[in-house]
């Protein structure tokens, strides 16, 4: 039973971190409507959006609210208005750009510096299948979100390929 009180609570925050183009926008679009935008434009503040999730293998389910923030350099100063609260974060690189896996690197420490160990991060690696262009091996991935305790997994918004479970994923540990 999920009564609110215990465990996963009835509405979780998750707010979506990384440098611009690294498929933020994307990745909530395919979880929460199915559907992948080629043509995305960089987010401008931020874009909320929402799903209900259940946690595999179990009953538990939760009203999953998405803060997809804007990786622009210049809403950069906004990101903690959308992290303060949140019961989960994860942040997004592209693994064709290695650019964007320093970047996550910083949102990590970040993170743990202002959450501790309260929040769940998830590490998430997109757009796998872009494979010849890859700069970034799965390894180094994991690597590094295991060394902050992190959950991670590779996605593709592009072919849908384990976006569902950054979003059960979190849920998941919530729970
Ligand atoms: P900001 O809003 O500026 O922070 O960027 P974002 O992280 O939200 O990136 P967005 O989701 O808008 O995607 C940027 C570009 O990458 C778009 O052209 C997308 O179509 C493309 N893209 C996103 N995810 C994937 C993926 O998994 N594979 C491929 N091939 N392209 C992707
Ligand atoms: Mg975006």
């Amino acid at each position: 039973v999920n009564s609110g009180s215990l465990g996963l609570p009835p509405r979780v925050k998750l707010v979506l971190l990384g440098d611009s183009g690294v498929g933020k926008s994307c990745l909530a679009l395919r979880f929460t409507r199915g559907i992948f935008d080629a043509g995305s434009r960089a987010t401008v503040g931020a874009a909320f959006s929402s799903a209900t999730v259940t946690v595999p293998g179990s009953t538990a389910s939760c009203k999953l609210e998405i803060w997809d923030t804007a990786g622009q350099e210049r809403y950069q100063s906004l990101a903690p208005l959308y992290y303060r609260g949140a019961h989960a974060a994860a942040i997004v690189y592209d693994v064709t750009e290695r650019r964007t896996f320093a970047k996550a690197q910083h949102w990590l420490e970040e993170l743990r510096h202002y959450a501790g160990l309260t929040m769940v991060l998830m590490l998430v690696g997109n757009k796998t299948d872009l494979m010849p262009q890859r700069q970034v091996a799965e390894e180094e991935g994991r690597n590094l979100a295991d060394s902050i305790g992190a959950m991670f997994v590779e996605t593709s918004a592009a072919t849908g390929i384990n976006v569902a479970e950054v979003f059960e994923g979190v849920a998941s540990r919530l729970a």
